[in-house]
């Protein structure tokens, strides 16, 4: 282990997304050192082809993984999951975590319906069929793929107000219909309020955050410690938008300013 009070977690996204996760780790583990990589190049992940998706994944997880001590990595981001785990797992000795759609937690509640939102890549998914397969076989599962979602959520972070009708207008399909959603992509919780307010109080909202923050806990075997209180790292693989009111974010959530990655090949 890289420092045993202070263990070394990457989290990776293709955006701001993974903040929500990082949140939920920070929440559990304070005294993890995260950094955080976020291949913006190439976002929206949702919108790529696998076989991109993986090149790009295996490319900059391996790259960071050769040159830094790392303890685990948490892949917080449920488009790539469904599909690089087993590829990266195959090729590094570290725990790789995923992140994937909360089906079996949102089916055991669900009375009437449940409502998956993820992004397009997401919904089509074998990995995404077969949990549906095998955890809701008795519960429909209605599945809604958006990026315009993701975008929301992005210019969220950096301090632009969610527009609630246009929000309403990509949720209709599902307004109404479940009584359960399950936030299917790590962008989403970064916009719950809204979402809950679109859907309405009956309708209850589950994502992946803590369950994921309670596995790097056990796959590290760690007990809750003393706050981490280094500014923490976050690597982009080209300049971000919006660069001043991201890093003011990031600021708050414990970061040092957005750094570019300078890996040949990004
Ligand atoms: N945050 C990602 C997810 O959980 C993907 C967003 C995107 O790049 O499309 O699926």
């Amino acid at each position: 282990m890289s420092n045993q009070s202070n263990p070394s977690v990457l989290i990776f996204d293709s955006g701001v997304g993974g903040l929500s996760v990082y949140q939920e780790v920070k929440l559990l583990l304070p005294q993890v050192n995260c950094t955080y990589l976020f291949d913006n190049e190439a976002y929206p992940y949702g919108e790529l082809s696998q076989e991109v998706l993986i090149h790009r994944v295996d490319m900059l997880i391996s790259n960071y993984l050769a040159e830094n001590p790392i303890d685990a990595v948490v892949i917080a981001c449920n488009t790539a999951s469904t599909i690089v785990l087993p590829t990266l797992r195959k090729k590094h000795t570290i725990p790789v975590i995923g992140v994937v759609p909360a089906i079996k937690p949102a089916s055991t509640i669900a009375n009437k319906a449940v409502g998956l939102i993820a992004t397009p890549a997401t919904i089509t998914r074998e990995y995404t069929k077969d949990l549906v397969r095998s955890f809701s076989s008795d519960t429909h599962v209605e599945m809604l793929g958006s990026t315009q979602l993701v975008e929301m959520a992005e210019a969220k972070l950096r301090g632009r107000e969610v527009c609630i009708e246009v929000l309403a207008q990509i949720l209709k399909p599902l307004i109404g219909n479940i009584d359960v959603a399950v936030l299917g992509c790590t962008h989403f919780p970064l916009i719950k309020e809204e979402i809950a307010q679109v859907l309405g109080n009956k309708v209850t909202l589950i994502d992946s955050g803590e369950a994921i923050a309670r596995r790097v806990q056990s796959l590290l075997k760690l007990e809750p410690g003393n706050v981490y209180k280094e500014r923490q790292a976050i690597w982009s693989s080209a300049r971000p938008s919006d660069e001043s009111a991201l890093n003011y974010v990031l600021k708050e959530l414990g970061f040092s300013p957005v750094q570019c990655l300078r890996f040949p090949g990004v």
